[in-house]
């Protein structure tokens, strides 16, 4: 016996990547649906080697239906997940609509698994921000091991993460600056993408951060730690998926570059590339499609009594997003919705 599954936002990059991992990872699936906006009704999507029509979101009654991964940003989440929960449906969401709710664990399986049990308060779990979910799996194991003080975050974010239209923007904009008369101005981002970098995501806050920015800090703390005090600068770069981070961490204890790089090996959901010559780390298009959060660049601060640099890859869309909603769904199908 199996789920009733529900991805809702199946026509999204992330909704896409939800179907395809429910699929490789042969999670226990009876029945499926692909949800969208009424835009998209019949839409075609691939579940494996079937093909579902998506519905209407609007329209949908999720009684009976036992999990909804819900990918369709905060204003739809706002309206359409608290229906789906009071069915007795449980959410997934991906939007951070939740995520700072106490009565809402924010999940990352490979830390914090054991908080899936408080999904019964409101019957949804938050996915965190695709940059903190990938840093949380590199920390963790470092943080057991030396007792992490204080991190400097920053990333090289991937268009993806700003949804199709980021996709778009930066696929048009690029060919466009080569072709007299098709230039494509900013719309999704703020300034030029194509052959730039912008240091701003989301919106700015009162004290010059960005929301981004906060979202690091503040689901970092919920998700690992509340001690661990984060720092982060959030930057936009012309890449189509992957997000990178460099990560500066002081520790507590003293941590050996050594014992991290054979810590990092063998953590879960980590693969660590690390070899000091050309060529011997991850970029981000080598990691698009894989479920591994890379780990390279392993190296002493020596500014710091107890400090390491390193540099972390993950694709946005999969650990960031839908394979880490779809890791959620396997605790939650093994500790909490037993079947069969
Ligand atoms: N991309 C990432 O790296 C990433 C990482 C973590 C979390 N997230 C979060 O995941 C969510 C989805 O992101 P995405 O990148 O997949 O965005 P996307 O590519 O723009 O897709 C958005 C999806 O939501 C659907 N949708 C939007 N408004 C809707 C409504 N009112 N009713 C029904 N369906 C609606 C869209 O359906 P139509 O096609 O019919 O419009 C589409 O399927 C966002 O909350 C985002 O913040 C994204």
């Amino acid at each position: 016996m199996g789920y009733r599954v529900v991805v809702a936002g199946a026509t999204g990059n992330v909704g896409r990547e939800m179907l395809n991992i429910l699929a490789e990872r042969e999670f226990p699936v009876d029945e499926i649906a692909a949800l969208a906006s009424r835009k998209s009704l019949g839409t075609e999507v691939s579940f494996g080697d079937k093909t579902l029509t998506t519905k209407d979101l609007d329209t949908f009654d999720f009684t009976g239906w036992d999990i909804a991964l819900f990918a369709v940003g905060s204003e739809a989440t706002k309206v359409y997940a608290p229906k789906a929960a009071a069915a007795g449906c449980v959410v997934i969401d991906n939007s951070s609509l939740y995520r700072y709710d106490p009565q809402v664990p924010l999940i990352v399986p490979e830390v914090n698994a054991d908080a899936i049990e408080g999904y019964k308060a409101k019957n949804i779990i938050a996915n965190p921000n695709c940059s903190t979910a990938q840093m949380v799996v590199a920390l963790k194991p470092l943080h057991d091991r030396a007792r992490i003080k204080r991190v400097v975050v920053s990333t090289y974010q991937s268009v993806s993460g700003a949804g199709k239209a980021g996709i778009d923007e930066l696929w048009s904009q690029t060919k466009g600056i080569y072709v007299p008369g098709q230039e494509v101005a900013p719309e999704k981002f703020t300034k030029q993408i194509a052959f730039n970098v912008i240091p701003h995501i989301d919106t700015f806050m009162e004290d010059g951060s960005t929301k981004e920015e906060w979202k690091m800090v503040a689901e970092t703390k919920k998700i690992l730690d509340p001690k661990v005090k984060v720092t982060a600068t959030c930057v936009r770069v012309p890449v189509f998926v992957g997000h990178s981070e460099s990560i500066n961490i002081e520790f507590e204890d003293f941590l050996d570059e050594e014992e991290a790089r054979d810590i990092l090996r063998e953590a879960p959901g980590v693969l660590v590339v690390d070899k000091r010559e050309a060529g011997g780390y991850i970029t981000p298009v080598e990691c698009v499609g894989d479920y591994a959060t890379y780990i390279s660049r392993i190296r002493q601060d020596s500014t710091l009594d107890n400090g390491l640099n390193l540099w972390c890859v993950s694709d946005n869309l999969r650990k960031g997003a839908a394979l880490n909603a779809v890791q959620i769904a396997e605790v939650l199908g093994n500790r909490c919705l037993k079947k069969g």
